[in-house]
C-alpha cells in the first residue's frame, strides 16, 4: 500500500575510492543487479511518495542507470561540500518545503538491505514515537564504520566516526549501518547546523544525531538481529564477501522451493531468475537476468544462461546460452552455444560442439554434432547431418534458410542461404545446398571422385604411407 508520509533518500554521491575502479561504485554489480539496483528495488517496495537518489561523482553513469531500474526516481545532485550531510541535505532539497512526513535515508553501497527489512525499521520507528531513528548493527569487528556512542542509561548520545573516535570508542561494537528515520522538519533544521570539523573534512549526517539528542529529542537506535543484511561495499574484497553472501541466501531459498543444488560453492543465481519445483543444478551453474528453469529440468554442470527459458523436464549439459528458450524434454550439450533468439522445440535436440542463432527448431528436430545454424528454421522431426553448416552471410548481408519437416540430411552438408529445404527432403552426405529442394526430393552435389592409382608410391617414396601402401599391395598379391 502507498505511504505518502514516507521519502526515502539514497546516498549515491560518493567517490567509492576504495574500489579503485573506473566505473562508479554503486554500479558494481552482484546477483546480477548493480549495488544501487539492489537498494532501489527495496525502497520501492515500501511504495512512498518520493525516492530521491543523491549523486554527484560520475553522476551522468549513475543517473543513467537508476533511471533504466526505477524510472519515477527523482535525481538529486550534491553541493561542493563533501559528506553523507552535504548529500542528505541536496536530496532533502529536492522535496517540496511541504513534505513533512518522514525521510528514511539508507546508502546506495549497503545492498543486503531489503525491502522487509526497511519496512520493519520504519514500522519500529513509528511505533517508538523518537524523533530520530537509527539502523544499527553489532559486529565482532566493527572497524572503519562509526561507532554508536550510548550513555550508562543505554541511550544513543552520538555516532561517531571510526577516523574520529578515541581509544575507548574504537571497542564500541555496536555499529552505524548508515540507515536512518528522521523527521521532515528535524532535519533540515538539524542539517544547517553541522560543520565540517573532523577527521575527513565533511559534513557528516551522523551529526544530526547528536544535534537532536543535544536538543533533548528522544533518538531511538535499533539493532538489527541479521547484522549482514547492513554491511556495507567499500572495497572489492567486501564485494565478493556480500556476492557470496547474498548468493547462499539466494540458493537457500531455492532450496526450500525444492530445488536441488548439488554445490553450492560453485552455483550462482541473480536475484532476478525463476525457478520449478524438482529442478537440478549440477555443479558450475550461473544462472543469469530473466532466466526461468521450469519444473524438473536439469541443468550443468559447467552451464551459463543468460536470459534463457528451460521447459519441464529439459537437459542441458555444458552448455553457454544467451536469450534462447529451450523446450520441455529437449536436449542440449554437452558442449553446446546457443546464441540469441535460438528456440528448441520440445524433445528437440541441440548436441555437441553445436552454434545457433536466431534459428527455431521444431518438435523432435535434431542438430545433434559439430554444426552451425543460423537464421533458420528447422521443421519438425528433421534431422541435420553431423558437420553441417547453415552458411547464412554473404558478406555484406544475412540470409534466411528455412527446413521443411522430417527431413534427413547427411553429414557435412552446406546449406547456402536463402534456400528452401521442401518436407521429407533426403541429401547425400557433403552436399551443398544451392537452390531450393522439392518436397521428398534427394539432393545430392555429384563431384564425380578421381582415384589415381599408385600416385602415393611414386610421388611419396620411402614415406610411411607409401610403405604401408606398398606392404598392403604385397599382401595381396601372395
Ligand atoms: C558511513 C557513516 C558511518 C557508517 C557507514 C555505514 C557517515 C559520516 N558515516 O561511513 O557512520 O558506519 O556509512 O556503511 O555518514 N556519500 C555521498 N556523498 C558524500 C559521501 C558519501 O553521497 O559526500 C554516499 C556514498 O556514495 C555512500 C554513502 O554515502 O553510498 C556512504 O558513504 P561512505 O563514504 O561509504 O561512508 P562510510 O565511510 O562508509
Ligand atoms: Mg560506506
Amino acid at each position: 500500500m502507498a505511504d505518502t508520509n514516507l521519502a526515502v533518500i539514497i546516498l549515491a554521491a560518493g567517490e567509492g575510492t576504495r574500489m579503485r575502479s573506473a566505473k562508479p561504485k554503486v554500479l558494481h554489480e552482484l546477483a546480477g543487479r548493480p549495488l544501487i539496483g539492489h537498494v532501489l528495488s527495496a525502497a520501492e517496495s515500501l511504495e512512498p511518495a518520493h525516492v530521491v537518489l543523491v549523486v554527484r561523482h560520475q553522476r551522468e553513469r549513475v543517473e543513467a542507470a537508476a533511471r533504466e531500474l526505477l524510472p519515477q526516481i527523482e535525481i538529486a545532485v550534491q553541493s561542493d561540500v563533501p559528506g553523507t550531510g552535504s548529500a542528505a541535505e541536496a536530496g532533502l532539497a529536492l522535496l517540496d518545503d511541504d513534505f513533512v512526513g518522514d525521510v528514511l535515508i539508507t546508502s546506495g553501497d549497503v545492498p543486503l538491505l531489503d525491502g522487509d527489512a526497511l519496512d520493519k525499521f520504519v514500522s519500529q520507528h513509528r511505533a517508538s514515537g523518537a524523533a530520530a531513528s537509527v539502523l544499527t548493527a553489532q559486529y565482532a569487528d566493527p572497524s572503519g564504520y562509526g561507532r554508536i556512542v550510548r550513555s550508562a542509561a543505554g541511550d544513543i548520545e552520538a555516532i561517531v566516526e571510526h577516523r574520529d573516535a578515541t581509544d575507548d570508542q574504537l571497542l564500541i561494537d555496536e555499529v552505524n549501518s548508515g540507515t536512518y528515520v528522521f523527521q521532515a522538519n528535524d532535519l533540515r533544521q538539524s542539517l544547517t547546523g553541522i560543520g565540517t570539523d573532523n577527521a575527513q573534512n565533511e559534513k557528516y549526517l551522523t551529526d544530526a544525531i547528536a544535534d537532536l539528542v543535544a536538543q533533548g529529542r528522544p533518538v531511538s537506535a535499533q539493532i538489527i538481529d541479521d547484522p549482514v543484511l547492513v554491511e556495507g561495499v567499500n572495497d572489492r574484497v567486501q564485494l565478493s564477501a556480500l556476492a557470496t553472501e547474498l548468493n547462499h541466501r539466494i540458493l537457500a531459498k531455492w532450496q526450500r522451493a525444492g530445488v536441488t543444488i548439488q554445490d553450492t560453492a560453485s552455483t550462482w543465481i541473480d536475484v532476478t531468475v525463476e525457478l520449478g519445483q524438482d529442478v537440478t543444478l549440477l555443479p558450475g551453474t550461473l544462472l543469469q537476468g530473466t532466466t526461468v528453469v521450469q519444473d524438473e529440468a536439469t541443468i550443468g554442470p559447467d552451464t551459463t544462461l543468460v536470459d534463457t527459458e528451460v521447459g519441464f523436464g529439459a537437459e542441458v549439459v555444458r552448455t553457454h546460452a544467451l536469450s534462447a528458450r529451450i523446450g520441455e524434454h529437449a536436449n542440449v550439450g554437452p558442449f553446446a552455444y546457443l546464441r540469441p533468439g535460438t528456440v528448441l522445440g520440445a524433445d528437440g535436440k541441440i548436441g555437441t560442439f553445436v552454434e545457433t542463432k536466431n534459428v527455431t527448431i521444431g518438435q523432435g528436430a535434431k542438430l545433434p554434432h559439430l554444426s552451425y545454424a543460423g537464421d533458420a528454421e528447422i521443421g519438425e522431426g528433421s534431422n541435420i547431418g553431423a558437420g553441417t553448416i547453415f552458411a547464412n552471410y554473404d558478406g555484406v548481408h544475412k540470409h534466411r534458410s528455412v527446413v521443411g519437416p522430417q527431413v534427413r540430411t547427411g553429414a557435412h552438408n552446406v546449406f547456402v542461404a536463402p534456400v528452401h529445404i521442401g518436407a521429407g527432403v533426403y541429401s547425400g552426405a557433403g552436399t551443398i545446398i544451392r537452390k531450393d529442394v522439392p518436397a521428398g526430393a534427394l539432393a545430392i552435389t555429384k563431384a564425380p571422385q578421381v582415384n589415381n592409382e599408385g600416385w602415393v608410391i611414386e610421388h611419396r617414396a620411402g614415406s610411411v604411407s607409401a610403405e604401408a601402401a606398398e606392404a598392403q599391395h604385397n599382401t595381396a598379391e601372395q
